[in-house]
């Protein structure tokens, strides 16, 4: 049996990055937390137990971190860490409230419709660049479809969104596992810098020309003093909230898309029934969670799973391996949106649960609802091609044809 250390060094190898699940059953095989040699690697334990993980994600005595340093020169580190993302309480909360206020129930229901109708148009554009059966990357499609709701939602204008890809790709590159090279860096910290200016730019814009949409709202409470929050931490919270959006969400759609063509009766399924959609996205999120490192450090000691994890150690959790844990899903490894429990950690859990799951799950149950009605003959044209994250697990291409 190979040790957690070796386990680890192998997620992050080429074949680990590609194709984590029989090393997230290594790990469940030693136990839900699992101690690394000490001094061997900058964490002390990879936490992989369903239960343990929910605990762990929910204690707020194991802190967020992005750099040890409280003031980094860097400037990437610096926006990240002027976001709701990597704060703690109480400026997490202060924070977070300013985007809950904006983002509630009513105002995400009402925008469902558009999400439909945004869904109806690119697929679309999908068929069009499709006709006669040519080859598309469906990739595309996942790309755009995040990026133009989130857009539509704060007021982007569509010309601008094909920008972010790049450089949000850039940042999420730095923030993976053996991210931190001088390059890597260098092309985050550029990356920071031109997304820092964009929304300071939009921030601007909105005073000179109040508009009616989510950042106009949120420039009108900054500006009456109303808000908690100042200019930077606005721009620094817009930046984290497009970033977190669409590389999370396009990677639910090109990892679902690609389980369900694996089993045409799904595809039946789905095309009969547009409802089993919902399912469908939770069953893919449980199945291929889309984030899949959460690192956190013990402000002091703690006990989880009957190890003691001593104050300052850092703790990697894997909510990927937690959904695939046995000991909470029997038979974890099938894809089967009809099992009786469909939880899964893929949007975290407790006072850091992602403000943006209820659209997300919006946007997923859109595209697979529409998806095969649209297209029945839909195909994969050739092997969908993974992307090298490990951080964030989804595809760089996944070439189809409509039918
Ligand atoms: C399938 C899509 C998505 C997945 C899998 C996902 C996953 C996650 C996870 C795991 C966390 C918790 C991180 C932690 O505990 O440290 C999180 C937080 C967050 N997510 Fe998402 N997310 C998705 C979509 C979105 C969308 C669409 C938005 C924006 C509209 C968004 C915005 C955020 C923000 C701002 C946070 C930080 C919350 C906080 O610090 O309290 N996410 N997300």
């Amino acid at each position: 049996m190979r040790t957690a250390n070796e386990i680890l060094a192998a997620l992050g190898s080429e074949d680990g990055r590609r194709d984590p699940m029989p090393l997230f059953a290594e790990l469940h095989r030693i136990g839900p937390v699992c101690r690394l040699a000490p001094g061997s690697s900058p964490y002390a334990v990879v936490v992989n137990g369903y239960d343990a993980a929910q605990e762990a994600l929910k204690d707020t005595r194991f802190h967020r971190l992005l750099s040890a340093d409280p003031n980094p020169k860097e400037l990437v580190l610096r926006r990240l860490g002027g976001s709701m993302m990597f704060r703690n309480e109480p400026d997490h909360l202060r924070m977070r409230k300013v985007f809950q206020a904006v983002l509630t129930p009513r105002r995400l229901t009402g925008f469902e419709p558009v999400v439909d109708a945004l869904t109806e148009e690119l697929l679309d554009e999908l068929g069009k660049g499709g006709a006669d059966r040519k080859v598309v990357d469906f990739v595309d499609f996942a790309y755009r479809l995040p990026i133009t709701v989130i857009g539509t939602f704060l007021g982007i204008p569509r010309s601008d969104l094909g920008w972010f890809r790049d450089r949000t790709q850039r940042i999420d590159e730095y923030l993976d596992l053996g991210g931190k090279a001088p390059e890597k860096l260098a092309a985050a910290n550029q990356a920071a810098g031109e997304l820092n200016d964009y929304y300071a730019r939009m921030i601007a814009e909105r005073r000179i020309r109040p508009r009616d949409d989510l950042v106009g709202s949120l420039v009108h409470a900054l500006d009456s003093g109303t808000s908690g929050i100042d200019e930077q931490e606005l721009i620094d919270n817009l930046l984290v909230l497009v970033n977190a959006s669409f590389v999370t969400t396009m990677n639910l759609l090109t990892n679902g898309l690609e389980l369900l063509l694996n089993q045409s009766r799904l595809v039946d399924a789905l095309r009969d029934d547009p409802g089993l959609a919902s399912d469908c996205v939770e069953e893919i999120l449980r199945h291929q969670s889309s984030v899949q490192l959460i690192s956190r450090k013990a402000s002091t000691d703690i006990e989880l799973a009957g190890e003691t994890i001593t104050e300052g150690s850092l703790v990697l959790i894997l909510p990927g391996a937690a959904n695939r844990d046995p000991a909470k899903h029997p038979d974890a490894d099938t894809f089967d949106p009809g099992r009786d429990d469909l939880q899964h950690l893929s949007f975290g859990a407790g006072p850091f649960y992602c403000v943006g799951a209820a659209l997300a799950r919006m946007e997923g149950r859109a595209a697979f609802a529409q998806l095969f009605q649209r297209f029945p003959g839909l195909q994969l044209a050739g092997e969908p091609v993974r992307s090298r994250s490990l951080l964030l697990r989804g595809h760089q291409s996944m070439p189809i044809r409509m039918g």
